[in-house]
């Protein structure tokens, strides 16, 4: 057969599995484990067909005005997308262009590293320290940009804002991107730096904490400067990224945001109960400000556990080829009930271990 010139080798991003078992607990890609605010529901029985004829919006004006709302910020400032994976793809196409290495760590978002080899952008992974915290001086150095975020993944670790700050302060000539994925489950929003500094570039999304990763929003809020340049990428890739469905969903919960300001806060709960528990069955748990915990037992393998588990049904996310976490199992947080059921299953698996 002809050899065919041109094609693209790559190592993609490997995304959690989506098992399809009837019944499971579902705790391996940091899904909600509360359904969508009601509204949503209401909008799309009201939803008219025939309006997906047309194309999407350009610029999603009331779903940018009800976020202005929410977050405090002006509408002109946020910039749409399908999902935050979008925003932050088109962020690194935007804004990491000087040649230099984009710094990042080396225990993150796994999608970073394949966006920067995708674009042909060179990039330095940053080791954690021991304790799996970043530390600020590390990113007090010559680059060409830096993508954190806080809190962290897979780890769950939040960095404090001022330390945050240190860090934004001391790169004002490059971006820096704050992927702020997880920050409703606990940790303090880089927002209020954004009127201090024009290198700030943050990404949100509606998938964890308003339960809609099915929908695929997710937005970026930055400086007038930044947001003239993604909107010219955007416009470059996908000019009508957002479909009118998603729009009017995202508009109606985030009108909605009193009840996820609920739902998030029964998920933290559930999240600092269940890591006590986990440490009473000797495991070494990371604090965590997300809706996941890592954790890894003193004495039985992370694959043992992952296995059993899985044969119960109860899938969670586990990373043996990344050395570091290797003997780790990263475990988002369900409803109580269903957390309750995997404290029973570990518990009960390792009580045989220990009689053998
Ligand atoms: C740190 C982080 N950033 C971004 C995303 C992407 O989320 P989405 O594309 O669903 O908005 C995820 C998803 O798991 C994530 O963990």
């Amino acid at each position: 057969m002809m050899e065919l010139k041109g094609l693209r080798q790559i190592a993609p991003y490997v995304p959690g599995a989506q098992p399809k078992v009837e019944e499971m607990i579902k705790l391996n890609t940091n899904e909600n484990a509360y359904g969508p605010s009601p509204k949503v529901k209401a909008v799309l029985e009201s939803f008219q067909t025939d309006s997906l004829r047309l194309y999407s919006s350009l610029d999603q004006a009331p779903l940018r005005h009800e976020l202005g709302q929410l977050l405090g910020v002006n509408p002109e400032q946020i910039i749409l997308g399908n999902g935050s994976d979008d925003i932050l793809s088109m962020a690194f196409l935007a804004f990491f262009n000087s040649g230099e290495p984009v710094l990042f760590p080396d225990l993150t978002y796994g999608f970073y590293k394949v966006w920067a080899d995708l674009y042909h952008i060179p990039y330095r992974e940053i080791p954690l320290n021991e304790r799996f915290e970043l530390e600020t001086e590390d990113y007090l150095l010559q680059n060409g940009g830096i993508v954190l975020a806080n809190p962290n993944a897979p780890t769950g670790i939040y960095k404090p804002l001022d330390e945050l700050e240190a860090i934004i302060v001391a790169n004002q000539d490059v971006v820096v991107i704050v992927d702020e994925a997880y920050i409703n489950f606990g940790g303090q929003s880089a927002l209020p730096l954004l009127d201090k500094y024009e290198n700030l570039f943050i990404t949100r999304t509606y998938s964890k904490d308003a339960a809609l990763a099915g929908l695929r929003v997710g937005y970026g809020i930055g400086s007038p400067k930044l947001m003239g340049v993604i909107h010219a990428v955007k416009n470059s890739v996908n000019p009508y990224n957002v479909n009118r469905l998603s729009e009017e969903v995202a508009t109606a919960a985030t009108k909605d945001w009193a009840y996820y300001v609920e739902t998030c806060q029964r998920i933290v709960e559930t999240r600092d109960w269940f890591s006590g528990k986990m440490a009473e069955l000797d495991f070494e748990v990371l604090p965590s400000k997300t809706n996941f915990v890592l954790v890894e037992h003193a004495r039985v393998s992370a694959q043992e556990l992952f296995n059993h588990l899985e044969s119960q049904h109860i899938y969670v996310r586990y990373f043996p080829k990344t050395e570091r976490i290797a003997n780790k199992l990263r475990i988002s947080i369900g409803t109580e009930e269903e957390m309750q059921k995997v404290l029973e299953v570990i518990d009960q698996y390792l009580s045989t271990q220990a009689t053998l």
